[in-house]
């Protein structure tokens, strides 16, 4: 007398149904979960990610002007052409912070009296080099700094400046 088989052509052919509806369920599943991905609004800038600083609006930053933001240390000037650059504060000697002086208009470094004009170009050595820069960029019409990669430069020109 052979054993009886534990399982019969029915209820075999009803698990493989299930195990067939429960596989597209999930498939289905999948595809509403990345088309919503796709559809959801996506957060502000800041928030994917923390190395770009959002400055304001551009019309907040008067021609001439040079803006200090020390959380993301750099100075965001607006030339009198209505540009920017964001110029970090770091002295291109032995990296003293440099303080911007309105009323001589530049930069004067503290520690070994180099000075630098609104673009950053060296007026006064010993600093060897312009100060360096940071990305900028405009949206919709809001300026911001990407300050993850600091570019340096030996000097300034006009390709180095963003205009809204
Ligand atoms: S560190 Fe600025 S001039 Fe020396």
């Amino acid at each position: 007398m052979g054993r009886k088989p534990r399982t019969t052509p029915e209820s075999r052919r009803t698990f493989l149904w299930k195990a067939w509806v429960g596989m597209a369920a999930v498939a289905v599943a999948e595809g509403v979960w990345v088309t919503l991905g796709f559809l959801r609004p996506r957060g502000p800038v800041e928030a994917e990610d923390a190395s770009v600083v959002t400055a304001g609006p551009v019309d907040g930053f008067q021609p001439g002007s040079v803006t200090a933001f020390p959380q993301g240390k750099f100075y965001l000037a607006r030339l009198d052409g209505g540009g920017f650059l964001a110029l970090s504060r770091e002295c291109t000697h032995l990296g003293c912070t440099v303080p911007w002086n309105q009323e001589e208009h530049r930069f004067v470094c503290p520690c070994h009296s180099s000075s630098f004009d609104i673009n950053g170009e060296v007026v006064s050595p010993p600093a060897p080099r312009a100060l360096d820069l940071f990305e900028v960029r405009i949206e919709n019409r809001v300026v911001k700094v990407n300050t993850a990669n600091v570019l340096r430069r030996s000097a300034f020109d006009r390709t180095q400046v963003t205009v809204p």
